[in-house]
């Protein structure tokens, strides 16, 4: 027989609170949409590759638990679904046969890249009655910022792609240094990294990149929306602190500089020691704080002379694409310093070691159960902005007769 109520083991008593719960909060169904979107949200363009690497060779590549094969002709990327609906083996393992197809490794089924339609099955002579009665899936490609950006819907029309990039990328002319790279860990935990408003201050204090820059110990911030976007506002920052009976602290040294004075005026930009003006593109975007996110994980750090962006792209439930681009606002031959910039700095100290050490917390996350401070409130808001966002697009989509098997929220 079953007991009813477990024997108690000891300490659990003092774990629980008065009304019997656990402390903390133990899952995330506030957020139904959220919580089920182990692999990402669909309905939105991902980027997946540079488009230096995709040539007329295919390609595989994973997103949100597909795999995509991809492949370039005539100029344009294009991409099918990776599996050979014959018997199940990648198409991504075929190669082109014909100009405007890709055919299978194995028997030479050859697909229309297109639109997916088998157009031979080359073992079968050229009056295969197979042919026309089978389609391939495709997706939707876009080529922005020197990579290949995949569409990947529940059977909608795909928006166009620069509704959704950040706006300044795409009415301004830039230079943009990209890094790439897949990492283990829920996507989810790399977005809620990116935009906590918690670790940045104490985890990244040690890095190269902010060797020589002062970091606050703690912030006064509010959250702002202002249209898809969620900003953090910080209203006060305090670089040093007494903790009652503990002692002072801070993260001071006389070698690291703190945002100059003259810059009080732009809290909506983030400290790179001792700059001083600040990027007329920048500073017309107004941005009411200097990190801000956007669905469907995209991160945006504002700085006076450039902005940085990481897009976390879900592979799997465990895995995701990093994707870190630096962007700086400014054209010609004035472009030529950036490279060096890029290249000989912010490649290895940001998007390498500094980014190293998110890498390694969002490796190491394990939430839920979780119990949040008050900083997280920037975590609880971006949640918020996805279910909300997800929630208007599952009743959009059911609006247009699409069956989305969609969470009961
Ligand atoms: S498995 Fe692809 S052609 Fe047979
Ligand atoms: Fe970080």
């Amino acid at each position: 027989m079953v007991a009813d109520t477990p024997a108690r083991t000891p300490g659990t008593r003092s774990r629980r609170s008065r009304r019997g719960r656990l402390p903390g909060r133990q899952d995330w169904s506030t957020w139904p949409h959220y919580q089920a979107a182990d692999a990402g949200f669909r309905g939105y363009w991902y980027p997946v590759a540079f488009s230096s690497r995709i040539t007329g060779r295919p390609t595989a590549v994973t997103l949100l638990g597909e795999r995509v094969m991809l492949m370039r002709d005539g100029g344009a990327v294009h991409a099918l679904k990776d599996r050979c609906p014959h018997r199940g083996v990648p198409l991504s393992y075929g190669a082109q046969q014909f100009p405007g197809t890709v055919s299978c490794v194995y028997h030479g089924w050859t697909f229309d890249l297109r639109s997916g339609d088998l157009v031979a099955a080359i073992t079968d002579g050229p009056a295969s009655p197979i042919c026309g009665k089978v389609t391939q899936p495709t997706f939707e490609t876009a080529e922005r910022l020197g990579m290949v950006w995949i569409f990947v819907g529940d059977g909608e029309d795909a928006p166009p792609i620069d509704e959704q990039l950040p706006e300044e990328l795409v009415s301004n002319p830039a230079v943009v240094g990209v890094r790439i790279q897949r990492r283990v860990g829920n996507w989810r935990f790399a977005v809620e990294n990116g935009y906590d408003e918690g670790h940045a201050k104490y985890l990244h204090r040690t890095s190269l990149w902010r060797l020589f820059k002062a970091m606050p110990v703690y912030n006064d911030t509010r959250i702002v929306r202002r249209g898809r976007w969620i900003y953090r506002v910080q209203d006060e920052q305090y670089w040093e602190a007494d903790f009652p009976g503990l002692g002072r602290w801070s993260g001071q040294a006389w070698y690291k500089l703190k945002p100059p004075k003259k810059n009080a005026g732009h809290r909506n930009i983030g400290n790179t020691g001792g700059s001083q003006k600040v990027n007329a593109t920048i500073e017309a975007q107004d941005f009411p704080g200097f990190a801000s996110v956007s669905m469907p994980g995209v991160l945006r750090i504002t700085y006076p002379h450039f902005i940085h962006y990481e897009f976390y792209v879900p592979v799997d439930a465990d895995h995701h694409l990093y994707v870190g681009v630096m962007a700086e606002f400014r054209r010609g031959l004035r472009t030529l310093p950036f490279y060096a910039k890029y290249l000989g700095a912010v490649r290895w100290l940001f998007h390498g070691q500094f980014s190293g050490q998110d890498k390694w917390m969002v490796e190491v996350t394990d939430a839920p159960p979780e119990r949040l401070y008050r900083p997280d409130e920037s975590l609880l808001q971006w949640r918020r902005l996805a279910e909300d966002v997800t929630k208007a697009r599952a009743a959009r989509l059911r609006d247009e007769g699409l069956d989305l098997g969609d969470v009961e929220a």
